[in-house]
């Protein structure tokens, strides 16, 4: 099936930027949006009226079907700014490809990858004023699809919004993260949306997360859901273990994000020669490194927080300690990543895409 036909993407520029009333150093994350947004809706088996717009409120019926079964999905991206006012996105045409896997597992019809880099282009081109140009920030890109039908059958929808909105943004974290091992809550389960960037995943992590935070944690690891033994992704973050001078990560299957930041560290580490294990890790296994001294570094990867280090961990009512290490990987990884986001360095491998 063509998803869509012929389309020309309109622009409709708003009268007067709100770009002065922003106090750029005190952005709290996700709460200051540009001048303008992307907009295309889907009705009778195609996309239609892709445009670019105002910044605005959406007129919606009560009915719609994502507020009452949550066919919803999303992604997380990023544009950075370097000294001369250039502006790149990070890997955008892995996350044009993974919206779509999100979608399909949510009976969401695709979206057009070209139509997708269009957009994205367009939009950040007209707000590239709003990019940060301070190191460690960022215009946070959140595209999403949601499911427009007026209609409380349970059942997909035949209507869909796909939007793009643009925040500028700070660090997600201001400082190392102390986390709770899951005995009890999951984020995932097999045959599940686990790898999907589906909206109901992230829901589903406010109430444990709201009982680790009562207990004086950040965030939560989350464990496999039989058996509360391997651990799979911290808060919203994949998650990686350094034990001696090993990265151990978890592969990706049906219950883990395929996380950009993720695979780039990955590819970062091994071409720096640091030796990357990518298995199941299991929480004795962390908690006897723990004991030898051979756990050295536990930390989050995302696009939000790039790199979030973990200053220790509590599992059975037993707190880990990991103290700061001189040659820590997650320092020196998230450097590398920022030389490239921020057109410091040279990108071997090709991850900047520039806009303007
Ligand atoms: C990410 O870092 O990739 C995210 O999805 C974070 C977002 C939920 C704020």
């Amino acid at each position: 099936m063509s998803l869509t036909t012929e389309y020309s993407l309109k622009i409709e520029k708003c009268s007067q930027s709100k770009i002065q009333q922003v106090d750029f150093d005190n952005l709290v994350f996700g709460t200051v949006f540009t001048d303008h947004m992307f907009e295309c809706d889907f009705k009778e088996g195609a996309w239609h009226n892709p445009t670019i717009k105002p910044y605005g409120p959406l007129t919606m019926y009560p009915s719609a079907k994502v507020f009452h079964y949550g066919q919803a999905v999303f992604e997380g991206m990023k544009a950075y700014k370097d000294s001369n006012g250039a502006v790149f996105v990070f890997r955008p045409e892995q996350n044009a490809k993974r919206i779509n896997k999100s979608s399909k597992r949510l009976a969401i019809p695709e979206f057009p990858e070209d139509l997708f880099m269009e957009a994205l282009e367009k939009l950040i081109a007209l707000d590239k004023d709003w990019v940060p140009n301070k190191s460690g920030s960022a215009l946070y890109i959140r595209p999403f699809v949601i499911a427009t039908e007026n209609c409380v059958s349970a059942s997909p929808s035949t209507a869909y919004k796909f939007m793009i909105i643009l925040c500028p943004v700070n660090a997600y974290y201001s400082g190392k993260l102390k986390v709770k091992i899951a005995e009890k809550y999951s984020r995932a389960v097999d045959g599940g949306v686990g790898f999907a960037k589906a909206a109901g995943n992230y829901a589903a992590q406010f109430y444990p997360t709201n009982l680790a935070k009562d207990e004086g944690y950040q965030q939560v690891i989350w464990t496999d859901s039989v058996e509360h033994k391997y651990l799979e992704e911290a808060g919203t973050m994949n998650v990686f273990f350094r034990i001696n001078d090993t990265l151990i990560t978890a592969p990706t299957n049906e219950r883990i994000l395929d996380g950009v930041t993720r695979k780039s560290l990955i590819q970062l580490a091994e071409h720096r020669g640091i030796s990357v294990e990518v298995r199941k890790i299991s929480v004795d296994e962390i908690i006897e490194a723990h004991t030898n001294g051979a756990l050295k570094e536990i930390f989050g990867s995302g696009t939000a927080a790039v790199i979030s280090q973990v200053s220790g961990f509590s599992y059975k009512d037993q707190f880990y300690d990991l103290p700061e290490v001189e040659d820590s990987y997650a320092v020196s990884l998230k450097q590398e990543m920022f030389n490239i986001q921020y057109n410091l360095k040279e990108d071997p491998f090709g991850w900047r895409h520039k806009i303007v």
